[in-house]
């Protein structure tokens, strides 16, 4: 332990990709692959982000680097294991040797999964938990298009085993993607819901990483200033869709926020709304934004002085946990996301169920309450 005027600092790591940041940079992503392929790319995106003409802006990117390429578009909103042991295939059938995803969290959660079953050949329900891969997939460029998911940077990937009706958490070094490629301008193809719901998960990142029990003082200065940006840039966005300087300022949001949540991971609320993603084909960032101020209810007695900092940060001062509770509601209202958990699909009836999920998560161990079954079950029901 490092001893610096009196106070004691934890021995922490921090991991992070390379990154590139920077309007325009996407056309950069031909460039860097071809310094790690030498056969073909598999090119994993959805729907949506293909016919916004992300997908075929780094396809154009590669072609012009001599590089060969498969796409593989077929990833859910919420992507399942079936996406990965098709997407796995394709990236074998094709010869593949590099992996670039391009969209939001969907596919490069997806992507990561096809990489390492690919290598591995193992069964992804066999890989989940913390630690459990093994063999590393092949090399990965993300190309984020929203500004909140984080996967870009993370260790983390979410897939939904629909047998189950579980969200299946897989964290691993393994899964840290090897360049991120943050183009702000591909944001702005997204509409307001999504800009909303994934400026409210990356809103999340910053509280859970910042109160975690695995922070740090390297991760406390990136969630602390990604919540101010957050606080000052998402209704900004709201109301200029196209300002291009508030979009900069969210994506840099979202990529301090998730280098926070990389190295301090996250807490209660990622437990409760994995486990509603599970149950419900429900968008992740509407379901934190309904839980946050019941999590910051339950946290604050544990984490006081953690909670009026971020309250500092994003509103000038702090006032305890009425305000800032009273304070992000506001804000919430103003973005029009002050949603209950009754709006993102939850019933009453499958609250248990939700609980019993939610109590196996692994980002609940960071949490800096211990929360119970119980706990958990009253926190769903006062969201609801
Ligand atoms: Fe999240």
């Amino acid at each position: 332990m490092l001893i610096l005027n009196d106070v004691r600092l934890p021995i922490r790591k921090f991991a992070s990709p390379e990154t590139i940041f920077g309007s325009g940079s996407l056309e950069l992503v031909g460039q860097h692959a071809s310094n790690l392929s030498r056969r073909r790319v598999l090119v994993v995106s959805d729907r949506g982000v293909r016919d916004a003409g992300w997908t075929g802006a780094v396809e154009r990117s590669l072609e012009r680097s001599g590089l060969e390429h498969a796409s593989f578009d077929r990833v859910a909103a919420n992507p399942r294991i079936e996406d990965v042991v098709s997407g796995s295939r394709r990236y074998l059938d094709e010869g593949c040797d590099l992996i670039v995803a391009v969209g939001g969290g969907s596919p490069m959660d997806c992507a990561k999964c096809i990489g390492i079953v690919a290598t591995s050949g193992r069964d992804l329900r066999e890989l989940e938990g913390v630690d459990m891969v093994r063999v590393p997939g092949p090399p990965l460029i993300c190309v984020p298009t929203t500004a909140g998911s984080s996967a870009d940077v993370s260790p983390f990937a979410v897939i939904t085993d629909v047998e189950r009706r579980k969200k299946m958490v897989i964290i691993s070094r393994l899964l840290i993607p090897d360049l991120s490629v943050l183009d702000p301008q591909t944001t702005m193809s997204m509409d307001a819901d999504l800009t909303i719901s994934t400026g409210m998960d990356a809103l999340a990142h910053a509280f859970e990483s910042y109160v975690s029990n695995a922070s740090s003082p390297l991760t406390d200065l990136l969630a602390r200033e990604a919540a101010r940006l957050i606080a000052d840039n998402l209704p900004a966005v709201h109301r200029r869709p196209a300002d291009v300087g508030a979009r900069e300022r969210m994506m840099l949001a979202s990529l301090y926020a998730g280098l926070a949540l990389s190295n301090a991971s996250v807490g209660l609320l990622h437990a409760m709304a994995h486990a509603i993603g599970g149950l419900y084909d429900s968008t992740h960032g509407d379901a934190g934004g309904a839980l946050l101020e019941h999590v910051i209810g339950f946290n604050y007695p544990c984490a006081r002085e953690r909670y009026d900092e971020l309250e500092r940060s994003m509103f000038g001062t702090a006032g305890g946990e009425g305000s800032l509770i009273g304070r992000l509601k506001g804000m919430f209202e103003e973005l029009g996301a002050d949603r209950s958990l009754k709006e993102c699909g939850l019933s009453r009836g499958d609250i248990p169920r939700l609980a019993e999920n939610a109590i196996h998560d692994p980002c609940l161990a960071t949490n800096p309450r211990p929360a119970g079954r119980k706990d958990i079950e009253v926190l769903y029901e006062r969201a609801l």
